[in-house]
């Protein structure tokens, strides 16, 4: 089959809710992945930062399959034997009480929803069904009705309706407003990225995410941090809010928590919170399986075998350093942290950043574009200096011929 028939059969027999790049993959190792036809790629999207730790780590996929052979599900209708040692380790990790595990990153955020809101009616006495949770415009939080209905984005949100209600939008990096919608007593939650990678990684004003967290603190609110994208050592630390020594109340995580190589997600808190949640309220059948647990303790203990936070600390600098040096006028903006940047393209001659995606991998590296003309830029973080400044020179290639 070449790369017209693959893609040809999933757009015969799959819904067309993605719109992929045309480039069939077929292997992945560390930074690089080969399609069908042996071309070999940067992968500088990483599965929206899931594969963090790089593509089919040896350790990751050793310990997938050796938990595979023993025992895959159990459901959490029985104890198993790795559940608990997984729980221990990754609340000691990232200094929780608890972890409530779930899959994919929307359920992470549905459950932190749920999570404050019965923290709101039990604890502070919020009365039924009046609780409200502040979110950000240009939010990506997952696809499900109650997260899309806390979206700003409109091809989220037409025909999805009728929504969710209970959520007040105020802007991203904006303190003043945060102060005001606070006052509200019926107030339970702030649900708050570091940086929005979705809407193009947007990086807040430092001390934004510090000040945040001590209004919630002081209006008895509590602070939510979706990491999905952000953590894991995708910014530079372990988590993007510890840039500002912030300890979220509610943490959600889920991609490279992974490492990619399954859907993990957790949502960690306190007694104080996480015990509000009691047997049967809340669940999934495959949250905590036994795979997962073995799975992300793996994922977790090469994020700092191997560094990786500090590896995305340094080389985030050089990129950035790199990509302002470009002697374009087609690039506007650079901008993000560790190895979370993103590019603004200005269209020129009717090219957008689409256009420049399919040179860049016709040139060997993929990205993808974020709205009609931000590029993202999130390499596995076990890249290197010196693939990076191979990388580096691809990106700059492209851009420069698109000039001529
Ligand atoms: C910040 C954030 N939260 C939640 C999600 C949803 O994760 P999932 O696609 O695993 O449901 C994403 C996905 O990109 C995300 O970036």
């Amino acid at each position: 089959m070449t790369t017209q028939d693959y893609i040809k059969k999933e757009d015969q027999f799959g819904a067309h809710n993605y719109h992929p790049l045309p480039v069939v993959l077929e292997k992945g190792e560390g930074v690089f992945v080969w399609d069908v036809e042996g071309k070999k790629y940067f992968d500088f999207l990483s599965a929206y930062s899931a594969v963090n730790q790089g593509h089919c780590h040896p350790k990751i996929v050793n310990a997938m399959v050796d938990q595979a052979k023993k025992l895959t599900l159990t459901s959490r209708a029985f104890y198993n034997n790795v559940l608990g040692e997984y729980e221990e380790y990754v609340t000691k990790y990232f200094g929780y009480d608890k972890v409530l595990p779930m899959n994919t990153g929307a359920e992470a955020d549905e459950t932190a929803l749920k999570l404050c809101r019965k923290w709101a009616y039990t604890k502070k006495g919020i009365a039924e069904n009046q609780a409200k949770i502040i979110v950000c415009e240009g939010n990506f939080h997952g696809r499900t009705i109650t997260i899309v209905s806390m979206s700003t984005d409109p091809d989220a949100k037409k025909d999805f309706g009728p929504f969710t209600p209970g959520f007040i939008t105020i802007p991203y990096n904006d303190i003043p407003a945060l102060e005001k919608e606070l006052k509200d007593p019926n107030v339970a939650g702030f649900l708050v990225e570091p940086i929005q990678g979705e809407a193009g990684v947007f990086v807040p004003d430092e001390g934004y995410l510090k000040k945040a967290y001590d209004l919630c603190k002081a209006n008895n609110v509590l602070f939510i941090a979706d990491e999905v994208q952000t953590g894991i050592a995708r910014t530079g630390k372990l988590l993007a809010v510890d840039h500002e020594g912030v300890h979220a109340d509610i943490l959600i995580l889920g991609k490279a928590i992974s490492g990619g190589v399954m859907p993990v997600s957790a949502v960690l808190a306190d007694d104080e919170i996480m015990l509000c949640i009691k047997p049967g309220e809340h669940g999934s059948t495959f949250g905590g399986n036994p795979i997962a647990n073995k799975v992300a303790i793996a994922a977790l203990e090469v994020v700092k075998d191997e560094k990786l936070a500090e590896n995305a600390e340094k080389l985030g600098q050089i990129f950035r350093k790199e990509l302002k040096n470009i002697d374009s006028d087609r690039i506007e903006m650079v901008r993000g942290k560790g190895l979370l940047n993103a590019i603004a393209i200005k269209p020129i001659k009717g090219k957008t950043a689409w256009d420049v995606c399919l040179a860049l991998r016709d040139n060997g590296l993929l990205a993808k574009p974020t709205h009609d003309h931000i590029i993202r830029f999130a390499p596995p973080l076990v890249i290197n200096e010196e693939q990076l400044m191979e990388a580096i020179n691809i990106i700059k290639k492209t851009i420069i011929e698109f000039d001529n």
